[in-house]
């Protein structure tokens, strides 16, 4: 008789042992070279704790990052010191090969608003030491807040010592406005927005991203920078992503190559997960079959809301075929969406809430609806990527921030500093928009564009531009928003910081002044 092996005697010869998840590696011998490459980072803090960041990759451009495809054991610790004296939480968590071997550890039981340093450590090999902070209580009475706003980090733009000069200066948290990572690939510059041409200061590795390996390849490379390291390691983020770390001014299931919803999911899905693995946010932002549910909302105490949304992924198309166009009908359609119906009935139960002193939207694409005309053109040109395309929701938006005096919006996209005022179609102005530039996009960019003086006539709304790289500082008190507008010299080679201009809101007046 001959004995005929199947899966099922196979795995019953074996026994259960066979069956149970893989074995967690631990120890000393699992690398040949340094693991935390990628450095650590820290956010989506809560008032008893924060997440905590890091991903094994001691060739972090390789496939698997040159980890065993297995799950690894990394323990972690978090001190209430910067000696780290006197560890408060500590713990193994595991570093999965499902998601490239990033940990997302979400800290619990510490003591609202105040700092905690932390590390991670596999065998004999450690992190630097990261820094973050926890909430104030929903109800404390927080006097002070500092934030930074930052984003658009084109690599192949520029250096980040926009990052380095960010991480020196004692921030709260930072919001990160998106375009962490850009997609393309590397290729000769278009003229910039002067018509200088935009030298590539260092390129891409690899072609245009498509599936999560490359991704993945995209992200360690710009990890790999230790000014943006500095940064994580700094303080608490709170992380959105734009358009750019899935492919250029997509939103929805649509981009703008007319490529099938279908093949485009697969697409989204790849850089959505990469994205995850590399964002210190809660596992509730594991990607799953309908995205990722990004938007959420960080109190601190009675001063602040702090909204973070996403005006991607429940956006209907941009209208007028996109780009800088003068308006078409599809403009003001009235079923047009920018946050979609349930992140927009969200917002609206939160700015009627009515809770905190100030109410900040933090977010990706401009809601100024500026007139982008310049030469002999007759008629306004607008950005169809922004508020301005989607004039149906960004008046149901603004009409609930009329009456309430304290609305800030921050937002990315444009690669230029702008500081102005948003008004209903109506004419009241009910809240104040400060765009930050980027950290490198556009390369060294200089004061003043060629078309500002134009623009600026042709948008009395607009207070303030600028064109040059950096980010914001914001320090809000009860009574008093002040933004500070910090721009490099240059980014082509490491530049230096200055605060370029200052401007404030008072509580109650929704209007802005530059200093
Ligand atoms: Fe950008």
């Amino acid at each position: 008789m001959t004995l005929e092996i199947t899966r099922r005697t196979l795995i019953g010869g074996l026994g259960a042992a066979a069956l149970a998840a893989p074995a967690i590696l631990h120890g000393q011998m699992l690398f040949n070279a340094y693991p935390f490459r990628l450095g650590v980072a820290s956010g989506d803090p809560t008032p008893d704790g924060f997440v905590l960041w890091t991903r094994l990759a001691p060739d972090p451009l390789a496939d698997g990052g040159g980890v065993p495809m297995a799950p690894i054991g990394v323990d972690w610790a978090v001190a209430s010191d910067p000696g780290f004296k006197a560890v408060v939480q500590k713990g193994t968590a595991i570093a999965r090969p499902e998601l490239a071997h990033s940990v997302h550890v979400e800290v619990t039981g510490l003591l609202p608003d105040r700092p905690y340093w932390y590390r991670f450590m596999v065998g004999r090999d450690r992190t630097l030491l990261g820094r973050t902070r926890t909430l104030p209580l929903p109800g404390a009475n927080v006097r002070a807040l500092k934030f930074a706003v930052a984003g658009c980090q084109n690599y192949e733009d520029g250096l980040f010592t926009a990052f380095r000069h960010m991480a020196a200066e004692d921030v709260d948290f930072v919001f990160h406005y998106g375009d962490y990572i850009y997609e393309d690939r590397w290729r000769p510059k278009d003229p910039g927005h002067d018509g200088r041409p935009r030298p590539t200061v260092r390129p891409h590795i690899g072609d245009k991203p498509f599936s999560t390996d490359d991704y993945r390849r995209r992200y360690a490379q710009y990890k790999l920078d230790g000014d943006l390291q500095a940064a994580h390691a700094a303080a608490p983020w709170w992380t959105t992503f734009d358009d750019h770390e899935v492919e250029d001014n997509w939103v929805g299931l649509e981009d703008k190559y007319d490529t099938p919803a279908a093949v485009f999911r697969l697409r989204r899905a790849a850089a959505f997960q990469a994205w995850y693995e590399h964002s210190p946010v809660r596992a509730g932002m594991i990607p799953g079959p309908t995205g990722i549910a990004m938007h959420r909302r960080a109190r601190y105490g009675t001063l602040l809301d702090a909204h973070f949304l996403d005006t991607r992924q429940y956006r209907t198309n941009q209208p007028c075929d996109d780009d800088f166009k003068p308006d078409c009908p599809a403009v003001t359609d009235p079923k047009a969406q920018v946050l979609g119906t349930e992140q927009e009935a969200w917002l609206a139960r939160s700015l009627g809430g009515k809770r905190a002193r100030w109410n900040c939207l933090a977010q990706q694409v401009m809601m100024m609806r500026l007139d982008r005309r310049t030469g002999d053109t007759v008629v306004p040109i607008r950005n169809m990527d922004s508020w301005a395309g989607y004039m149906t929701p960004r008046e149901r938006l603004l009409e609930r921030c009329r009456g309430l005096g304290n609305v800030v919006v921050l937002t990315g996209d444009e690669h230029q500093n702008f500081a102005g005022e948003l008004a209903t179609a109506k004419g009241e102005t009910v809240a104040v928009e400060f765009v930050g530039t980027s950290i490198s996009a556009g390369g060294d960019g200089g004061d003043v564009r060629r078309d500002a003086a134009e623009v600026r006539s042709h948008n009395p709304q607009l207070k303030f531009s600028n064109d040059q790289r950096g980010y914001l500082i914001c320090s809000v008190t009860p009574d008093r928003w002040e933004t500070r507008f910090r721009v490099m010299d240059r980014v082509t080679v490491a530049g230096e910081v200055s605060t370029r201009a200052v401007a404030t809101v008072e509580h109650g007046v929704a209007g802005v002044v530059m200093g």
